[in-house]
């Protein structure tokens, strides 16, 4: 069994909770965060644990600085290190550029690009603390392409977290590794209301040359291979997980 410590912003549910429970079965102590969710938290909790797995979670708000400190010093009184961070907390705001308002620009802003900022920074000393670490930012294909649902604050917020990734790669090498992934469609909460019938799931589907969409257990083994050392010479990368959409 493997042996490290991990945390998991937006661990409670969705991409989150494979992620969690990718670690956790692979043998890590595992701590992750909700937000609001906390039936969900405990819901994961119990999965890990029926995975014979060792996780515990405390509540933070990404987007809140006193709440991240305090997420800190959680995590510090449990562990001597971190070896690895996942920003995967994340919101969506669909819309267009005309219906996006001043509030929801900022909003999502808030959360998918100063919530990696302030995580990161604030997590960093923990970091630098483990014999090997790494970090890896849950981006979107939004942000590497004119994506397919409007969603204008979304697409740049992440397309900011790959220069982000980009540069704290460089910055932080070598002692801790940086990588992204890019997931297209996952089966989540997020994107429910774009595959809630047959006719718009294989819509979204035929999207990739793969024919299908992702579960976040694709998007955990993608993240699972960039956080741990067996890609130990990969950093600063963006990792697609689409189905083939990007080359199509
Ligand atoms: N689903 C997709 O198609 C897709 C595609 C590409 C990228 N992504 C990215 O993947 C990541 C996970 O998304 P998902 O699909 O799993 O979404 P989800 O099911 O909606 O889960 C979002 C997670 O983020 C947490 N969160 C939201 N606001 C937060 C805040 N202010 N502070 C801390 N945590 C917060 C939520 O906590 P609560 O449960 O407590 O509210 C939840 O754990 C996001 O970064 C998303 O942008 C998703």
């Amino acid at each position: 069994m493997a042996e490290g410590y991990v945390l998991v912003t937006g661990g409670d549910r969705g991409i989150g909770r494979a992620i969690v429970l990718r670690f956790a079965r692979a043998g890590y102590t595992v701590f992750f965060t909700y937000h609001r969710n906390r039936e969900a938290a405990e819901e994961t909790l119990r999965l890990v644990r029926e995975a014979g797995g060792e996780a515990s979670y405390t509540r933070m708000d990404v987007s809140d600085p006193a709440s991240v400190e305090e997420a800190r010093a959680w995590v510090e009184s449990r562990a001597p290190h971190l070896n690895v961070l996942v920003n995967n907390a994340g919101i969506l705001h669909l819309g267009a550029l005309e219906e996006t308002s001043l509030e929801d620009w900022e909003m999502v802003f808030r959360v998918n690009v100063t919530g990696v900022f302030l995580v990161t920074k604030t997590f960093l000393p923990l970091l630098r603390r483990a014999p090997w670490a790494s970090i890896v930012n849950v981006a979107s294909i939004a942000g590497q392409t004119g994506n397919v649902v409007a969603s204008a604050a979304y697409s740049a917020s992440k397309a900011a977290v790959i220069g982000l990734t980009r540069r704290l790669a460089v910055e932080l090498a070598p002692a801790v590794r940086v990588n992204a992934v890019a997931p297209s469609f996952v089966e989540t909460d997020m994107v429910k209301a774009l595959i809630d019938t047959p006719e718009k799931r294989r819509r979204a589907a035929e999207l990739h040359p793969l024919r299908d969409i992702a579960r976040p257990e694709d998007v955990a083994e993608a993240v699972y291979f960039l956080a741990t050392p067996q890609s130990r010479f990969i950093t600063g990368q963006v990792l697609g997980v689409n189905g083939g959409r990007l080359t199509a």
